[in-house]
């Protein structure tokens, strides 16, 4: 069973994976960790060095490796649902899954890590949350390509296993 956590940025993708992969007990990555590891470098200094369209290549060579692995829960970055066509690979290898978090929620997650992420640093001043609602309008329709739709504010991994077993019975992949 592989499954893709998808959704912008500070929605939990990461959290939520780790211990969603504990609960399946099957392995879990971070694909930006994983980028990270390959190229030796953080994502932000390769988004200095080598600019936005470089990393989205680069996520997506590291993403059509990952998903050659069988069983595995994939925690991706923000965008990789947006560029190339990695939301068809994802949901035609397996089973996706959208973390939908408001605007609201994301400005007090990642705000004060803002230093952390490339794309949020340009979103300077007191009219962030209206930079995040524009941001992340044209990727909903990415991510609502997803099998599955959860709130991200606090998902519980027992009823997310349940959704998991029954949406992986209908999906052919
Ligand atoms: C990005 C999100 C980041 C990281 C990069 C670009 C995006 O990952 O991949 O900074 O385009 O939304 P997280 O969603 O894990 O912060």
């Amino acid at each position: 069973m592989k499954i893709y956590l998808i959704g912008y940025m500070g929605s939990g993708k990461s959290t939520l994976g780790k211990r969603l992969a504990k609960a399946l007990g099957i392995s879990w990555i971070d694909l930006d960790t994983e980028i990270e590891a390959r190229y030796k470098i953080s994502i932000p200094d390769f988004f200095i060095k080598y600019g936005e369209a470089a990393f989205r290549d680069v996520e997506h060579k590291v993403l059509n490796d990952i998903v050659q692995i069988p069983d595995i829960v994939v925690s991706t970055g923000g965008g990789v649902p947006c560029f190339h066509n990695n939301m068809e690979l994802m949901n035609q290898t397996g089973l996706t899954i959208y973390l939908q978090a408001t605007p609201e929620v994301i400005l007090t997650r990642i705000g004060p890590y803002a230093w952390k992420r490339p794309l949020f640093q340009k979103m300077d001043g007191a009219d962030t949350l209206e930079k995040i609602k524009e941001h992340i309008k044209p990727r909903i329709i990415f991510y609502q390509q997803a099998h599955i739709i959860i709130d991200a504010a606090n998902p519980n991994i027992d009823e997310l296993k349940t959704l998991i077993l029954k949406a992986s019975g209908s999906i052919t992949s």
